[in-house]
């Protein structure tokens, strides 16, 4: 590769990658990022992080549903170094259901790897979250996996992710046989050849036609794949370090993370090509991560990360200048200055004080309830970062309190669920018991078990009426009223106030659209 990110140690936000990997369930993430953190090793970040290990673990397994069903419910973050840059690798939950999590994990990413199965090809999730990246433009670094299985033609995969896709693709890598009879790769570019089999050193050679293939092959492939890999190395894209940038070419690599092959050429290619800590979008300016004064906004709350203390961590990005420990910022949506006392860094087993942490950097805040999701944190200035979504739910249901003296006691653990994202909680206007609404059936088990374990609050769900709700707008205050008081069975109120029309059918709302054209029926609101 010729294009390379500058990159001097001595400039934190340059060393700075932050990421995510996108892909369908079983393809291989969980593998891809254990032998990330293996060749990450230990944080050292010098003068950066004080280690006080604390032996915590940041997969939360505290709860018995993830142990039951075998899924990983939340997001959590690893940082660790690689040669001289600073990763921090973004995790998403893989189970569907999880997919709002995942959607405001992606907001924090400057870049992703999309993982593919070499024998499935795009996987109907990978597909959704690409869309994702798309929308916010992230550039993706392609590594197809499981070339030690029996793959599909790497032609094939390639025309895949560019028809279904539509993303260009420039294989940097190219397989040498696929399943019992892989190989290795060789490299299009410089021409060299990485060895599967670990004892060998890489050598370059003078292409395709290089006398070493015949010894690598079967003799009734060699043939064939001399012919593709030519056509490969002339007629596929060649890398365009702009197209990437704007997410519209994909470099791809091929490998096998369970044989830890390939996986540092990809990470060679993170430090290489996945962009710096990119600029942020505020309502009323872009914020350049080299501004002088942090700023950050938090993306996902997590709540028990250590089943020893109840404790509750915000993950803010920092966007831009430098967080000091100890320093004390401004709650935008309050107003109120907080102490950033002991901020976090999480490892893979581990976490430690971050003393100081720069624009790209994710950071665990301890608090008590005080942060939500989509806050902004600055040190004085009143912006709002934009971007940080919620989604009308899909699924609506009432919640049945079994205990009626508990009333007080439901609704404020309802606000911290809702603060917390794990479900959105609605207060009809008529009174009535409050309605959760959630993308996935399965945040309402969480939702359930938490209740249970935390608040003691034993609760039930009942169906509504209503299947589908919006949240409703206008830019004439007299025309909502007008709305409002003619739907007040239909309305609820969400956790900011925000009124939200709930239908009992898409016709129904689509018949109200059309009775009250000015009124504004959204599926996606910012926090804030
Ligand atoms: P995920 O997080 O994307 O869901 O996938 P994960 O890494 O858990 O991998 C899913 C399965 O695929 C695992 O096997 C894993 O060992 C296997 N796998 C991952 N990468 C490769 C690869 O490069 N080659 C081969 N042959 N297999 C790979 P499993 O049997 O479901 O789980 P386990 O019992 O091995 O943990």
């Amino acid at each position: 590769m010729s294009e390379q990110n500058n990159r001097p140690v001595s400039d934190p936000v340059a060393r700075r990658r932050t990421f995510a990997i996108i892909s369908h369930p079983d393809a291989g993430k969980t593998t891809l990022t254990e032998k990330f953190l293996l060749f990450g090793g230990a944080i050292q970040l010098a003068g950066e992080v004080k280690a006080k290990r604390n032996r915590v673990s940041t997969r939360s397994d505290w709860m018995g549903i993830e142990k039951d069903r075998g899924i990983s419910v939340v997001t959590s973050v690893m940082t660790f170094e690689y040669g001289d840059c600073v990763f921090n690798l973004l995790d998403t939950p893989g189970h569907e259901d999880f997919s709002e999590d995942t959607y405001r994990t992606l907001t924090a990413v400057d870049s992703a790897i999309m993982v593919i199965d070499a024998a499935k090809g795009i996987e109907d999730r990978t597909r959704k979250l690409f869309e994702v990246c798309r929308m916010r433009d992230i550039p993706i670094i392609t590594f197809i996996n499981k070339l030690d299985r029996e793959s599909q033609n790497p032609f094939e995969l390639l025309d895949e992710i560019e028809k279904t896709l539509a993303l260009d693709t420039s294989p940097v890598t190219w397989p040498i046989g696929q399943g019992k009879s892989f190989a290795g790769t060789y490299s299009l570019q410089d021409k060299k050849v990485r060895h599967f089999n670990e004892g060998e050193a890489d050598v370059v050679v003078s292409g395709p036609e290089d006398a070493l293939f015949d010894k690598l092959l079967p003799a009734s492939d060699v043939a064939t794949w001399r012919e593709e890999t030519e056509l490969a190395a002339e007629a596929l894209q060649p890398f365009d370090y702009k197209a990437f940038l704007e997410g519209h070419l994909t470099p791809v690599y091929f490998g096998s993370a369970l044989k830890n092959f390939g996986v540092r050429d990809l990470m060679d290619a993170i430090a290489a090509l996945a962009p710096p800590p990119r600029d942020q979008e505020a309502d009323s300016r872009m914020i350049s991560a080299r501004e002088k004064n942090m700023s950050g906004f938090v993306f996902k709350i997590q709540a028990n990360m250590d089943p020893n203390h109840r404790d509750r961590i915000a993950f803010m990005r920092v966007c831009s200048g430098k967080l000091s420990r100890g320093m004390k910022v401004k709650l935008v949506r309050t107003g109120k200055q907080m102490s950033l006392s002991a901020p976090q860094f999480f490892f893979a087993q581990d976490r430690a004080l971050a003393d100081e942490a720069y624009a790209g950097d994710v950071v665990g805040i301890p608090n008590h309830g005080t942060l939500r999701i989509g806050d902004t944190l600055t040190e004085g200035e009143e912006i709002l970062f934009r971007g940080v979504p919620s989604f009308a739910p899909e699924i609506l249901r009432r919640i049945k309190l079994q205990d009626a003296m508990k009333a007080k006691k439901l609704r404020e653990a309802l606000q911290q669920m809702a603060e917390e994202g794990v479900v959105q909680v609605f207060i009809p206007q008529d009174g009535s018991a409050a309605i959760v609404g959630v993308v996935g059936a399965l945040q309402l088990d969480v939702l359930a078990e938490r209740m249970r374990i935390e608040y003691s609050l034993p609760i039930a769900f009942e169906p509504v009426r209503f299947t589908v709700c919006r949240w409703v707008t206008c830019s004439e205050s007299a025309e909502l009223d007008k709305f409002m008081a003619a739907h007040r069975s239909s309305l609820s109120s969400d956790l900011d106030g925000a009124p939200v029309f709930m239908a009992t059918s898409p016709f129904s709302l689509q018949y109200e659209a059309e009775r009250f054209p000015k009124i504004e029926f959204s599926d996606v609101k910012d926090y804030q």
